[in-house]
């Protein structure tokens, strides 16, 4: 029997996600969606020819029988309280970024899933399962250049909207490189500082744009990381990992070599959703089928969006502040030692 998912919130990554369960997946099927716009959750079922119901809230989604497991999707000040009742009812929980906009609202989905005795929560950090981090966590692991020293790693968006502010330089785009270098190294963050490049003729006013983040490890791992969202020629994603005997560096997006005119040239991506499709598809996979066939979900836990919490606040804190500034984790609990990876 596929597994019954429920999704709440029915945006554009609500859509994606349904899309890829209904179309490209295996294992499940829609059977829920809520929506504070319910015009919006009753097209979705349309556009999508789904056999779900619509539901006026995730209340009444979350307790419905006709539901195992539930994505939550919807902005995300809502995120923590949906994964909270999810968790309650006793359902399979997938959530977007972040889990809970504080690292209090973490922390009480940390409790409240331990309370369960077992895994619900897993959150959307794709990036774990990219082919290329992947082989990169293979290769760390594996002590291929000894120990790793420094990490260099860029962020970069051609383009955002007008209302993208400073702020979300970390709390939206960085918390990506937050969530998967911890995990590549096996490493938990020390302190952050942010400095401020020469600022891009291409960004709004408003804005400060590039940034540079630093970032130390408790193992002393120095990370510079930057973030330029207005670089205009692609999306690009860059992570060079410096070890004591040699370099590992995050292998490019395939694409056709062209050669023409006196020139050789390739494509770079201009989009997230591209650059990422097939991780995507292997997280929601991977949530589907751990909980087939283990009951229990298995990808990036409720712990790691606690991590992501305390670091793009102490990043926050940084930025206004223009200094060092501590990353204050409470220690890690038993139930989440043996969840530190989803190589592959
Ligand atoms: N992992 C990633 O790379 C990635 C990419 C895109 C978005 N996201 C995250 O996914 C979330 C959604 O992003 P989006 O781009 O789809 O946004 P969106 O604005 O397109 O969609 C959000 C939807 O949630 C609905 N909604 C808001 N509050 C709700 C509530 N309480 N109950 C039910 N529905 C509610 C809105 O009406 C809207 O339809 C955000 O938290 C975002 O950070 C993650």
């Amino acid at each position: 029997m596929n597994l019954r998912i429920g999704v709440i919130g029915t945006g554009a990554i609500g859509k994606e996600h349904i899309n890829r369960i209904t179309n490209k997946l295996s294992g499940a099927e829609i059977t829920a969606v809520t929506d504070v716009n319910q015009e919006a959750a009753k097209q979705t079922v349309q556009d999508f020819e789904l056999n779900a119901s619509v539901y006026p809230d995730d209340d009444s989604l979350l307790a419905s029988e006709n539901v195992d497991a539930v994505l939550v999707t919807s902005w995300g000040p809502a995120h923590e309280s949906s994964v909270l009742k999810a968790i309650q009812h006793g359902k399979y929980v997938f959530c977007e970024k972040p889990l809970a906009t504080t690292a209090e609202g973490c922390m009480r989905i940390v409790k409240e899933e331990m309370k369960t005795g077992k895994r619900l929560v897993q959150v959307g950090f794709m990036r774990r399962y990219d082919s290329g981090y992947i082989q990169l966590k293979e290769a760390i692991d594996n002590r291929a250049v000894g120990e790793p020293l420094m990490i260099h790693c860029a962020h970069r968006n051609p383009t955002v909207a007008s209302n993208y502010s400073t702020d979300m330089a970390v709390v939206d785009t960085l918390v990506h490189e937050i969530d998967v270098l911890h995990w590549l190294v096996n490493d938990d963050y020390e302190s952050v500082q942010v400095i401020y490049p020469k600022k891009s003729k291409n960004a709004l006013p408003h804005l400060k744009d590039p940034q540079m983040v630093i970032i130390e490890t408790k193992g002393g791992i120095v990370i510079n990381a930057e973030i330029y969202v207005n670089c205009k020629y692609g999306y690009d994603i860059q992570c060079e990992i410096v070890g004591e005997d040699g370099v590992i560096k995050l292998p490019e997006p395939s694409s056709i070599s062209l050669r023409k005119e006196g020139k050789l040239s390739t494509d770079i991506l201009m989009d997230w959703q591209r650059r990422f499709a097939a991780a995507y598809d292997a997280e929601i996979q991977d949530f589907i089928e751990s909980i087939r066939k283990k009951g229990e979900v298995s990808g990036p836990t409720a712990w790691d969006g606690y991590i992501a919490a305390v670091t793009t606040d102490a990043c926050v804190k940084a930025q206004e502040s223009g200094q060092k500034e501590p990353v204050a984790l409470q220690e890690k609990p038993a139930f989440y030692q043996s969840f530190t990876t989803v190589s592959k």
